[in-house]
């Protein structure tokens, strides 16, 4: 076999290094900066997934000079990467730092960073590619993106790349979506535009392609022949912290489920794409999330709730309307549950569960396909008295893995038949740590892999489903109230009850 054969560059199993380039971060003094995005340039830089020219600059209202901005990077990488400090990487890296002060209207500081952008080319090899990360506020997508064409920021030489990349949420409803991607891609093209939903790119959110599509034996049940419904859970056991500017009047619904839920029920629902390259896999959860339709009765259907104070967790904690900044009179939703159906003919009838929210009884995202009882047992009734259905959980986070409940006979004379579960957890199964969403995700934009990045098209799709849910919210009063360390409001309890199902407590 000659080496190139050995080292074929699309062999997915090999470890893809990004390409000389630099990345711009905005809003770089922001916790989301802070805490995930730096820790990830470090981290993949101490994984050797950074190409030795690669370039950080931070953007920032902040008059810091260069080594100002050096400690501040140290000091977050120290406090939050994944992987232990090592002096070479970090002399390595730091030698590609630098650091423009301004603000996003500032003419003057894209000039500045048009000059530190190509001093980089000249003197570090970034060789004219350049990814800019808007780690800002939605609100000033449009100025920042603006003021970079202005400046001939995103304009590109052939063979080199410029690349936007954005954080949910991408508007607050399908208009301003629309209205935020025209005015997007008026400046940027799309194929340069990289969305980012840091749920996909968790290992086990990946692990579900690999456990649906690498494997026989799910893919025969996988359907309303055996499946009685999904349940798809986000529960966070946190309150909103000091993200009330961000959170009040947006709520549960529009942070996460517009997006993370519903990609995750994309995955969970759609067809095998024909290859995992971007645009097949963009076609099948497009296909999916196109038929997807809520019920007609959102009073039963749907729920949704506000914490209030109490204690978790043996700490008393604030109610919702309580926490710093947030108006006495505030709807906005802490937590939501819906009730979706696909109208496909292999998910005819079967109902998609969603569910999310804040001060929940722990910090938990799973994906629970839960099976029909068998059609017909030969056991007595009381045999199978304590038998419940069959499931598939894959859990998501924090105990990484996947678990198969199932009936098993009790130990002893007698014939009854009890749940057990099977496990796989990826601590056990694998000495490898998972990396980081961000580490995954920022290297992809860096490379240019996009299976990962949702397309516009399936941004809009999912403001689609929930529009109507949250306007029928708006006109219908105030949310219901749930106390902390509980799984919601009573109303999410009934809207599965009903139906004679319940949550997982998980
Ligand atoms: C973010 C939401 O997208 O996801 C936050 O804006 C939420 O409200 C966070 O806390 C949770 O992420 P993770 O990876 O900890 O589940």
């Amino acid at each position: 076999m000659s080496a190139q054969t050995l080292y074929d560059p699309r062999d997915r199993r090999l470890p893809i290094v990004a390409p000389p380039c630099g990345l711009v971060i905005f809003g770089v003094t922001g916790d989301l900066a802070r805490k995930k995005l730096m820790p990830a340039i470090y981290d993949l830089a101490n994984r050797g997934l950074l190409h030795p020219a690669f370039a950080f600059t931070g953007f920032a209202r902040r008059d810091w000079d260069r080594s100002t901005f050096e400690d501040f990077v140290r000091s977050s990488i120290e406090k939050y990467a994944r992987t232990d400090f090592n002096e070479r990487t970090w002399k390595t890296l730091s030698q590609g730092i630098r650091f423009v002060g301004g603000t996003f209207d500032d003419a003057q500081a894209y000039q500045k960073l048009r000059r530190t952008v190509e001093e980089l080319d000249e003197n570090r090899g970034t060789g004219g590619n350049h990814a800019f990360y808007l780690s800002v506020p939605p609100k000033y997508f449009g100025m920042v993106c603006n003021n970079l064409a202005n400046t001939g920021l995103t304009k590109k030489a052939p063979g080199q790349f410029r690349r936007v990349i954005i954080e949910k949420p991408f508007g607050h409803d399908l208009d301003s979506a629309k209205k935020l991607a025209h005015q997007l891609t008026s400046l940027v093209d799309e194929g340069d535009i990289f969305r980012i939903d840091h749920y996909l790119g968790k290992e086990t959110v990946q692990n579900l392609l690999a456990t649906r599509f690498a494997n026989t034996m799910f893919e025969p049940i996988w359907n309303a022949n055996y499946v009685d419904h999904v349940q798809i859970t986000m529960a966070e056991d946190i309150g909103i912290g000091s993200r009330a500017g961000y959170y009040d009047g947006i709520g549960a619904a529009r942070d996460v489920m517009q997006n993370h839920l519903l990609q995750l029920l994309a995955l969970t629902a759609m067809e095998e794409p024909s290859t995992f390259d971007p645009e097949d896999l963009r076609i099948e959860k497009e296909k999916v999330l196109s038929a997807v339709h809520i019920p007609t009765d959102l009073a039963t259907s749907t729920s949704r709730g506000q914490y209030t104070g109490g204690w978790q967790g043996g700490v008393k904690v604030a109610g919702y309307l309580q926490e710093d900044n947030i108006p006495a009179d505030s709807t906005t939703d802490t937590f939501a549950a819906i009730t979706l159906k696909i109208a496909n003919r292999r998910w005819a009838g079967v109902p998609f569960y969603l569910r999310t929210g804040k001060r929940l009884g722990k910090r938990v995202t799973e994906i629970a396909v839960v099976f029909k009882r068998a059609a017909h047992m030969p056991f007595d009734n009381v045999s199978t008295s304590e038998l419940g259905q069959n499931a598939l959980v894959i859990r998501v986070q924090p105990d990484e893995g996947m678990t198969i409940r199932f009936g098993a006979k009790v130990p002893g004379a007698g014939m009854q038949v009890r749940d057990v579960t099977m496990d796989f957890g990826y601590g056990h199964a694998f000495t490898e740590d998972s990396p980081e969403a961000y580490e995954k995700l920022i290297k992809d934009a860096l490379t240019g892999d996009a299976p990962l990045f949702p397309r516009q098209r399936e941004v809009e799709l999912s403001w689609k489903i929930l529009d109507p849910i949250l306007d029928f919210w708006a006109e219908n009063g105030r949310p219901d109230l749930y106390a902390p360390g509980t799984w919601g409001p009573d109303s999410a309890h009934q809207m599965l009850g009903r139906t004679g199902r319940a949550w997982r407590i998980p």
